[in-house]
């Protein structure tokens, strides 16, 4: 650990994730500033964070800490076992949480909110053989893809249930780089709305073709699943394990034969900007979720 550094990372993949050893995020009082701002350094740069042997945290240490990353946001159905009402209790066991939850298929959480948002916290209180996430790097995953489906991928919409749009491939609000919006659960999605063919890509508006939601579902399911043994990990947590997640940089989904215990928190980032510069030779930089 360097000087005045309040822990050090390991890096799970060069590019991708990193484990947290020998730091306690336990304590009454809120943490210190410089180690916030550590996080959210680490979080722009890893995607995924895990801080071992955390034990037990309370339901309240969970939302303290969510709400110093950012705004909570509290969406989900409660279960009665819930710590506190701010925090979302999965499980497979439907006495000990909620279950199935995350398992209809590859997504980023929070589709049907105008803004998903950035952080989600998941802290593991017991664990289960197979109780795997999967997570892969989306801007990897977009960067991977041959030129014709980045060109088409450019041009799609997510129409959700609650009739918003979201831009399948749009910049990042943080890290200002690639990353993708979308949910591969069949009730998600309503359809996929499609950009016309201006020839200048910023002047691109939504045609009125659309097209079935399993279609690009499918496609990017197959790739998905193919991809994260190249650039994605399938996690295997352990008890105690105390994970950040960028919600808007990584797309996940649950190994389908089991699930741990977990519970999670979701924050929208404070300082997160969703800048309308729109570079007039890409029309994806100006593209911002929940409108066409
Ligand atoms: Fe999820």
């Amino acid at each position: 650990m360097g000087p005045g550094e309040p822990y050090t990372c390991t890096p799970i993949l060069p590019h991708f994730a990193a484990e947290v050893h020998g730091f306690s995020l336990a304590g009454k009082d809120p943490l210190p500033a410089d180690v916030v701002a550590r996080i959210k350094d680490d979080m722009k740069k890893y995607r995924v964070l895990v801080f071992k042997d955390q034990g037990r945290l309370s339901g309240e240490r969970q939302v303290q800490i969510s709400q110093q990353l950012g705004t909570i946001e509290s969406t989900f159905y409660k279960h009665p076992k819930s710590p506190h009402p701010d925090i979302f209790r999965v499980s497979n066991d439907e006495t000990e949480g909620c279950v199935g939850v995350g398992r209809t298929g590859w997504h980023i959480d929070g589709t049907f909110q105008t803004r998903p948002f950035k952080y989600q916290t998941m802290h593991f209180h017991s664990v289960c053989e197979g109780g795997e996430t999967w997570f892969v790097p989306l801007k990897e995953f977009y960067e991977m893809q041959d030129e014709e489906t980045r060109d088409r991928w450019d041009r799609y919409w997510m129409v959700t249930r609650e009739g918003l749009a979201h831009p399948l491939v749009y910049r990042h609000p943080v890290r200002e780089d690639t990353s993708m919006m979308f949910h591969c659960g069949p009730p998600f999605c309503a359809a996929w709305a499609v950009d016309d063919d201006a020839e200048r890509s910023s002047e691109r508006k939504v045609s009125g073709r659309m097209i079935a939601p399993h279609v690009v579902q499918d496609e990017l399911t197959r790739r998905l699943d193919e991809a994260v043994d190249r650039i994605g990990i399938k996690m295997s947590w352990e008890e105690g394990d105390f994970a950040i997640n960028d919600n808007l940089g990584n797309c996940s989904k649950l190994a389908l034969w089991n699930q741990s215990l977990c519970l999670q928190g979701h924050a929208e980032s404070q300082e997160e900007s969703w800048t309308e510069d729109t570079s007039p030779d890409d029309h994806r930089w100006g593209r911002r979720p929940g409108q066409v």
